[in-house]
């Protein structure tokens, strides 16, 4: 059975660290929302100040909602619409210090402040993208991103 630890050490060590629960979680299992669902879960509770962390697939069309956890969330999401949207179709993570500032940003849960979405690509295809929310101004630096980036990419390694 999978057991997480909590996190110790610097900031790299517990991405690090985080990285190899992922790899364990998510070993030998290929489901999309098996995976997702509890990648969600793991991050959640593995990092601090975060109110909503989860998953937006792509239908063909758009994005809908798929496995998180937090508060009940907006389903659908054009691409090229809120921070989810951009990131989906500029293909680059979206790193947001104030969400309020950020134009068309979709505010889902009230309390979220700031917000990081990283989009998932496998190959030239669109996966979907993975979204944390923070209810704290700036919550997200870029060794974050970073560690984040590689928590969604051993999700998309997972999948075949
Ligand atoms: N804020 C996102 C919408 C999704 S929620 O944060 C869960 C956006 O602007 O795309």
């Amino acid at each position: 059975m999978f057991q997480s630890a909590s996190l110790s050490g610097s900031k790299t060590e517990q991405y690090a660290e985080l990285a190899a629960q992922a790899r364990g979680l998510l070993s030998g299992e290929h489901d999309r929302v098996a995976n997702a669902a509890n990648l969600s879960a793991l991050v959640f509770h593995a990092l601090p100040q975060l109110n909503w962390v989860g998953f937006y697939f792509y239908d063909g069309n758009e994005l809908v909602v798929g496995p998180f956890q937090g508060h009940p969330a907006c389903v659908r999401i054009a691409l090229g619409k809120g921070v989810c949207g951009t990131a989906a179709v500029s293909r680059q993570t979206q790193r947001v210090a104030d969400v309020d500032a950020f134009p068309g940003h979709i505010p889902c849960d009230s309390a979220s402040r700031s917000e990081l979405v990283v989009p998932l690509y496998r190959g030239g295809e669109l996966i979907g993208v993975f979204d944390f929310d923070s209810p704290i101004l700036d919550r997200f630096d870029g060794e974050d991103q970073r560690g984040l980036e590689t928590i969604a990419a051993i999700f998309v390694e997972s999948l075949q």
